[in-house]
């Protein structure tokens, strides 16, 4: 039986056969410090930033590429975003969906004086956004809200609340963790101040990737200062993009090789990924709400929903479930919380979480049969005693 990765969400597998081939022909190749050295191996390193920057902006319509700042997964351009922005007496607005990538530095910066508001999304995970517009005050500086839910894939209305951020002149930071390369994302179009992404996920790069956008006029104070190979003549750390916020050695291969999952990517068109993964969306909310023993959580229409969906099998715990899937099936999904407690407190499944699968561009249909019909075997042990002819020992 050949092995079913559903566990995009965490980060894409297999990477596209190009985005490898990037990391060798680095290492082959180009192999030096972008923009350290005059010599030619340094030149070609410093290209494949600048092409891999270009490209991402394209992608997300960003217009000026140094407006992307390259980071090493969505957890740190959020950092760079939130402790950049946010000072003692500012009020930030975010809501009960969030993963700790965002919860955590709040919280943090909640002990530093910044007031802090969770806005409760309904039971099947949807914003409204009248909450939040009442949650805010004259003091508030910032909203951030995930793009797409890793918990139940649910996609907010990230139109309305980048409206309402303007008209109300509040900053506007967008998680894409889960969205970026699987829905189409046009900053300009929608207006937005802040996009942050993992370069590892739906972007199809290596792990170790991610990065901010900037919207120009947003200042952030940068996380680390350092070397960044420009005006080193000066001790005190450039303010032009992305130089301001990426000192150190970037990580070069990770990112040229997010920048042939980009290419892979613009080759498709997000929106044939799009629709790819709802299709695999529907097909799996159809079958398993046929499964008797089968909880699903977050809306049921697939126009609502990323590539994520969760649920739970009555009579068995999801840990107990995706270990039952990976030895006895070969499917590879996620238990758990998923690092975001909040989030299962608004579906009612916290503290045991949810059976999370999570589908990318290589998924097929077939897949996703096959795994119906080992949820339907695992359902019926879970509710017949537990009894079953094989090897599960869960
Ligand atoms: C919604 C969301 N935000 C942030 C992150 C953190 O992403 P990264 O692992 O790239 O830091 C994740 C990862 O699963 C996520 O799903």
């Amino acid at each position: 039986m050949a092995k079913i990765y559903f566990d995009n969400a965490a980060t894409s597998w297999p990477k596209p056969p190009g985005v490898r081939d990037a990391l060798a022909d680095y290492f082959g190749e180009a192999g030096g410090n972008p923009g350290r050295s005059g010599h030619r191996m340094s030149v070609d390193a410093a290209r494949l930033l600048v092409t891999a920057r270009e490209g991402l902006a394209d992608l997300f319509n960003a217009g000026d590429p140094s407006r992307i700042v390259f980071t090493h997964n969505a957890t740190h351009a959020l950092n760079l975003a939130l402790l950049g922005l946010l000072h003692t007496g500012d009020h930030v607005v975010t809501t009960s969906l969030e993963h700790n990538s965002v919860m955590r530095p709040l919280r943090h910066l909640e002990t530093l004086g910044v007031e802090l508001t969770s806005v409760a999304c309904t039971p099947e995970g949807v914003l409204d956004v009248n909450d939040v517009a009442r949650a805010l005050r004259p003091n508030t500086r910032l909203l951030v809200t995930t793009h797409g839910s890793n918990v139940v894939g649910t996609l907010m209305p990230v139109g309305a609340l980048a409206r309402l951020s303007r008209e109300q002149k509040i900053v506007y930071l967008v998680d894409a963790s889960q969205t970026a390369g699987a829905i189409p994302i046009d900053v300009q179009d929608v207006d937005l101040d802040l996009l942050a992404f993992s370069g590892h996920k739906g972007l199809l790069g290596p792990t170790g990737t991610g990065g901010l956008y900037v919207r120009e006029g947003i200042v952030l104070a940068p996380l680390m200062r350092g070397g960044t190979g420009s005006d080193s003549a000066y001790e005190i750390q450039p303010d032009f993009l992305p130089d301001a916020y990426e000192s150190g050695t970037p990580n070069v291969a990770g990112i040229a090789g997010l920048a042939a999952g980009v290419r892979f990517l613009n080759e498709i068109g997000i929106e044939t990924v799009k629709g790819h993964e709802q299709k695999l969306v529907t097909q799996f909310l159809a079958g398993a709400s046929e499964i008797p023993g089968i909880t699903l959580y977050g809306p049921r229409d697939a126009a609502l929903h990323c590539g994520v969906v969760s649920f739970n099998v009555a009579g068995a715990m999801p840990s107990e479930v995706a270990l039952i899937l990976d030895e006895s099936f070969e499917i590879m999904a996620r238990s758990g919380l998923h690092c975001a407690p909040a989030a299962h407190r608004t579906l009612g499944t916290f503290p045991a979480g949810t059976l999370r699968f999570s589908f990318g561009w290589f998924n097929t249909s077939a897949e996703v049969q096959v795994a119906l019909e080992a949820l339907r075997e695992v359902a019926s042990w879970a509710a017949n005693g537990r009894e079953v002819a094989g090897t599960w020992t869960a």
